[in-house]
C-alpha cells in the first residue's frame, strides 16, 4: 500500500516511520515533510512549493491531488489546523481514505467554548468554566471569582491562548491582552477554574462513524500514558514551549488513575461522539490533570501530541498501518493492542534562543556509531536537508530540531541511552533539558 502523510514535524517523522516499517506499506508520501522524512526507508517528500502545479492551491487541495497522482491507499493527517480547515473532508469526498476527523470533530480542538460545552453536556470531568464574548463580564466574572484563575482565547492559537494567572491582576491583564492581541482566536473567552495536581497526556485512537455507533463498534481506544515537558528549562522552568522531551509510559500513574480516566473521561467522550453523529476516525489526545479528585480533562486535542508521539509510537508492539485500517474499517474495538514492556524516553534539541528568536539553517552532525551503539532513534522535526547537490548534511530550519528517543528495560536504561545518543548530536546553539522523566521535571500545579 501507498500512503500519505500530511505534516512536517517530529510527530510525523514518527508516524511516517512507524507506517514505513509495516509489511503492509510500500511507499510513504510526506507532504511536505522534512528532512528525517527525506532519508528515511520507504519515505519521500513532496514539497508543494517546488511544484508548480501545486504552489498555488488550498492545503486541501493539494493534498487531493497528491493523494490522487500518487494512487495512494489511504492518508494520515499530522497536524491540527489541516484537520480544522477540512482536510479529511475533502480526501474522503474525494475517495481517500483518512486518518483524522472530519472538520466537525476537529473542533474539538479548535474551538476551546466548543470542547468545554461538550464536555458539560457529555459529563466529562472537567473544570468548571464559563465563555464570555464581552471583556467587561468576563472582568466582573473573574473579581467574582478570585485568583488562581485560567483565562483561555477560544481558537487555535499555537499554545499563546492560555493565561494561568495566580493574581487578580495578572488575570485581569490577561484579559485585556487576549482580546487585544489574539484577535478572531481570542472574540470568545473561556475562563475556567484552576486545577491542582500533575499534568499527563493520553493519546489514543478512535473509530466513530454513524454505522459504528448503529452496530455498537464505536470506540475509543487508548494509548500508553506519557508525559511532555512544556517548559524550557531543567525544573519545569522558563517559558512555554512546543515541548521539550516526552516519556512513555509513567510510573506515577496508577491503574487506578487510568480507571478513572476511563470511566470519567474517555467514555462519557465516546458517548458525546455519538449522540453528536461524528465521523471521527483518527486519534485524540486528551491533556489530563491528576488532581486529588482524580483524572479532569484539560483539553482535547484532535491528533497525536508532538514531542509524545516520539516516545509513544516507538512502544508500540504491534503494525500502526494495520492500527489505521483499523480505525478507517470500523474493526478498531477488536483490535490488540500489545505494548513492549519497559520505557521510552525522548529529549527535545532546540535552537539557542527558543521559543523566541533563533537563528536556522546551522549544520547538524550526528555521530552515528554513538547513536547507533545507544539504539536510540533520531526523530527530525524542524531540519531540512541542505539543497546542494549530493549533500548529506541537516540543516536546522525551526525551533525545536529533533527528539532523540531510546527504550529500556527500565526508565534509567531508557534515560541514559537517550542522552547518551544526544551527546552524539551537534548543531551550534544546540539546546535541550537535561531532566526528562526525572522526578521534579514534570508541570504541576
Ligand atoms: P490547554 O491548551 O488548555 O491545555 O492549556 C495549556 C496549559 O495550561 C496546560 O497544559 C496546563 O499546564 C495549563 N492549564 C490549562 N487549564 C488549566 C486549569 N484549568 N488549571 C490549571 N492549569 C491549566
Ligand atoms: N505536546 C503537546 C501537544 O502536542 O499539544
Amino acid at each position: 500500500m501507498k500512503v500519505l502523510v500530511i505534516g512536517n514535524g517530529g510527530r510525523e517523522h514518527t508516524i511516517a516511520w512507524r507506517l514505513a516499517q509495516s509489511n503492509l506499506i510500500e511507499d510513504v508520501i510526506c507532504v511536505p515533510g522534512n528532512g528525517g522524512t527525506a532519508v528515511e526507508s520507504k519515505c519521500r517528500n513532496i514539497d508543494p512549493k517546488d511544484s508548480p502545479a501545486l504552489a498555488n492551491l488550498s492545503r486541501n487541495e493539494v493534498a487531493v491531488s497528491v493523494a490522487k497522482s500518487e494512487k495512494v491507499d489511504f492518508a494520515v493527517i499530522g497536524p491540527e489546523d489541516p484537520l480544522a480547515e477540512g482536510i479529511a473532508d475533502a480526501l474522503w469526498d474525494a475517495g481517500i481514505p483518512t486518518v483524522g476527523p472530519k472538520s466537525k470533530g476537529a473542533a474539538l480542538e479548535a474551538s476551546k467554548d466548543l470542547s468545554k460545552v461538550f464536555m458539560q453536556k457529555y459529563g466529562v470531568a472537567c473544570a468548571d468554566s464559563q465563555t464570555f464574548t464581552d471583556k467587561d463580564s468576563a472582568l466582573a466574572y473573574i473579581r467574582k471569582k478570585g485568583a488562581p484563575i485560567v483565562v483561555k482565547a477560544d481558537g487555535l492559537a499555537a499554545g499563546k491562548g492560555v493565561v494561568v494567572a495566580k493574581t487578580l491582576e495578572e488575570a485581569e491583564n490577561a484579559v485585556e491582552d487576549l482580546m487585544a492581541g489574539l484577535g478572531e482566536a481570542a472574540s470568545k473567552l473561556v475562563i475556567e477554574e484552576y486545577l491542582q495536581g500533575v499534568e499527563i497526556s493520553v493519546l489514543a485512537a478512535v473509530s466513530v462513524t454513524e454505522e459504528s455507533a448503529a452496530n455498537g463498534k464505536a470506540c475509543i481506544k487508548s494509548f500508553l500514558p506519557a508525559r511532555d515537558h512544556k517548559r524550557l528549562l531543567d525544573g519545569a522552568k522558563g517559558p512555554n514551549t512546543g515541548g521539550m522531551g516526552a516519556v512513555c509510559p509513567l510510573e506515577d500513574v496508577t491503574p487506578e488513575t487510568m480507571a478513572a480516566f476511563e470511566k470519567n473521561i474517555l467514555q462519557p467522550t465516546l458517548k458525546g461522539l455519538i449522540a453528536e453523529k461524528m465521523d471521527y476516525r483518527g486519534f485524540i489526545f486528551f491533556g489530563l490533570m491528576i488532581t486529588k479528585d482524580g483524572p479532569k480533562a484539560l483539553e482535547y486535542n484532535v491528533r497525536l501530541g508532538d514531542p509524545e508521539t516520539q516516545a509513544v509510537l516507538p512502544m508500540m508492539d504491534f503494525d500502526f498501518a494495520e492500527l489505521c485500517q483499523a480505525i478507517m474499517n470500523g474493526t478498531l474495538d477488536s483490535f490488540e493492542m500489545k505494548w513492549k514492556s519497559g520505557f521510552q524516553v525522548a529529549p527535545v534539541a532546540v535552537s539557542g534562543g527558543y521559543p523566541l528568536k533563533y537563528a536556522k539553517g546551522k549544520e547538524i552532525t550526528f555521530a552515528k556509531p554513538l547513536i547507533e551503539k545507544a539504539g536510540a532513534k533520531v526523530f527530525i522535526a524542524g531540519a531540512v536537508k541542505d539543497r546542494r547537490e549530493n549533500s548529506p548534511t541537516l540543516l536546522t530550519s525551526g525551533g525545536r530540531v529533533l527528539a532523540c528517543s531510546a527504550h529500556g528495560d527500565t526508565f534509567e536504561e531508557a534515560w541514559k541511552k537517550s542522552y547518551e545518543a544526544m551527546s552524539g548530536v551537534k548543531f551550534e546553539g544546540m539546546f535541550f533539558r537535561k531532566d526528562i522523566g526525572l522526578p521534579g521535571a514534570a508541570e504541576s500545579n
